[in-house]
């Protein structure tokens, strides 16, 4: 066990706008938080990348204000959340990058992906790795990567070239190019992993192209990772116990994966998880996934990705004129104004604005605004943006109740938007269940922590329970269920007006 001195976690949740470390105590307690934003490049339509050498920066930057901050003597382990899907490429030699990092969010790997439709591949890849074919995967983008840098298959064959994660990609800098690993729950996000064995399948390795020599190692996502050597800023021997998808890390730090607890993330897009106890690949709307591994057994978890959430709104705020506010007015804005109209006038919002993701899966599906009216304003407008993100969610729900032995008993929330009580109530009107918004925002740092914390204290789930924060409930006006019905069902037709019908 630990002893007061060297009992504090600090947890980095390396996202895509932010870099964040938050410092726990041997509470469970978020003590100090350090954030530093991170840019995007967008070079051509649909395609989204960032430097690698900038999240590290970033990153390792975070990480020593808070070992600063709480004194490196007290720091008992490093835990790592990171942006899932990512894909990145390094020389093996010499650490530098093959290219900037290509995002999840880059559509750039969008025609290999509709040629390994066309070969009718879709269904024994979903069959092995749990997830539909989509260029959100890392598999199609390293693929793109070792096509389009000089020698890349080479190179990559005869074992200088690393591909990864971008867990793999912070633990090499923290451990100074000593460790090259990643953990179950990202290994699961490439779209290469057998999700029954938990290790590389060759079947999608020879699909993808892609040679075991290159991918890292898979470990358990709470355990020993390595230790930090040969930064600046960070002094060396601190022992990073976890890595972990910041998704899957919500979902342990909301409830430690138990059974029926389903979590969403509202950030710029929304994860929708549960925890479930057989992988069942036979859907293609939902991801299934590896949750994580918490040093004993793999945890599988159902997965239904939505790209434009928080966005929907964002987009729907700077095109009403109303991102000129300042942050907190914008916040307040988006809680009066759905709640200052009765309804929308019959506006639906179908924010497909790159394609629909989970349950739809339609690249080339485009949003719609219909119903419009000569009544309709800006709050209406707002009011559909925020009934767009909780008509998805519900979708995603319906899906997951397809499979075998899922039950709902109350949604557990996370992320920024979830602070929009109204939205919070509506959504528990529409899915006539509770939801549970986490009382502390860091959810996925927290996850981390508390993986890296099972690894520490070699603790069980039952003793971890002291650990998990508190929750606000947000309870179901069952009247008013009844009544969204209807709303939900036209909400569908606006979805029908969204999909990609061949000419
Ligand atoms: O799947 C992508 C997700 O992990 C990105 O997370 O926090 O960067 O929006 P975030």
């Amino acid at each position: 066990m630990l002893n007061a001195k060297n009992e504090i976690i600090i947890a980095l949740d390396e996202g895509t706008t932010n870099a964040k470390a938050v410092a726990l105590d041997g509470q469970g307690n978020v003590i100090a938080k350090f954030s530093q934003p991170l840019t995007i490049q967008t070079p051509r339509e649909g395609w989204v990348e960032q430097s690698g050498e900038m999240l590290v920066a970033a990153s390792l930057d975070v990480i020593a204000q808070a070992i600063a901050h709480v004194g490196a003597d007290n720091v008992a382990a490093l835990a790592i959340s990171n942006q899932r899907e990512t894909a990145i490429g390094w020389y093996r030699s010499s650490g530098k990058t093959l290219h900037a990092a290509i995002t999840w969010q880059c559509a750039r790997s969008a025609d290999f992906c509709e040629e390994l439709r066309r070969e009718h591949l879709d269904v024994t890849i979903k069959a092995i790795t749990g997830l539909p074919v989509a260029p959100l995967f890392s598999g199609s983008k390293m693929r793109w990567l070792l096509d389009s840098v000089s020698q890349g298959h080479q190179l990559a064959e005869q074992g200088e070239v690393c591909l990864g994660t971008i867990d793999s990609w912070l633990l090499w800098n923290l451990t100074g190019g000593e460790q090259f690993a990643c953990d179950h729950s990202n290994a699961a996000r490439t779209q290469l992993l057998n999700l029954q064995s938990g290790q590389w399948d060759d079947e999608m390795l020879r699909i993808f192209r892609i040679p075991r020599r290159a991918l890292p190692e898979i470990k358990p996502s709470s355990g020993l990772f390595g230790y930090t050597r040969g930064l600046s800023q960070i002094p060396d021997g601190l022992p990073i116990l976890s890595m972990v998808g910041d998704s899957h890390a919500a979902l342990f730090g909301h409830a430690l994966g138990e059974l029926g607890c389903v979590k969403a993330t509202y950030g710029t897009g929304s994860s929708v998880m549960a925890p479930v106890s057989t992988p069942q690949c036979t859907s293609q709307a939902l991801a299934t996934t590896v949750a994580w591994h918490d040093g004993e057994r793999l945890v599988y978890g159902l997965e239904g990705n939505i790209a434009h959430t928080g966005d929907a709104v964002a987009w729907m705020a700077e095109s009403t004129g109303l991102s000129e506010l300042a942050e907190s007015a914008l916040a307040d804005a988006l809680n009066t104004l759905p709640a200052s109209v009765d309804s929308t006038l019959g506006v639906y919002f179908v924010p497909a604005l790159t394609g629909l993701g989970a349950p739809w899966w339609d690249d080339r599906a485009r949003g719609v605004i219909c119903g419009l009216n000569r009544g309709v304003k800006r709050a209406h407008l707002i009011r559909a943006a925020l009934e767009s993100i909780t008509y998805q969610i519900a979708d995603v729900i319906v899906a997951m109740r397809q499979y075998d032995g899922f039950t709902l008993n109350a949604l557990m929330v996370d992320g920024g938007p979830t602070r929009n009580a109204w939205l919070m109530q509506y959504q528990a009107d529409l899915l006539g269940c509770p939801v549970m918004r986490s009382d502390v925002p860091e959810l996925s740092a927290i996850g981390a922590a508390l993986l890296a914390r099972k690894a520490l204290n070699q603790a069980t789930l039952t003793e971890m329970k002291a650990f998990i924060a508190q929750h606000s409930a947000f309870l179901p006006d069952m009247a008013r269920h009844t009544q969204l019905q209807e709303r939900w069902r036209g909400w569908q037709q606006a979805v029908a007006r969204t999909r990609w019908q061949p000419a």
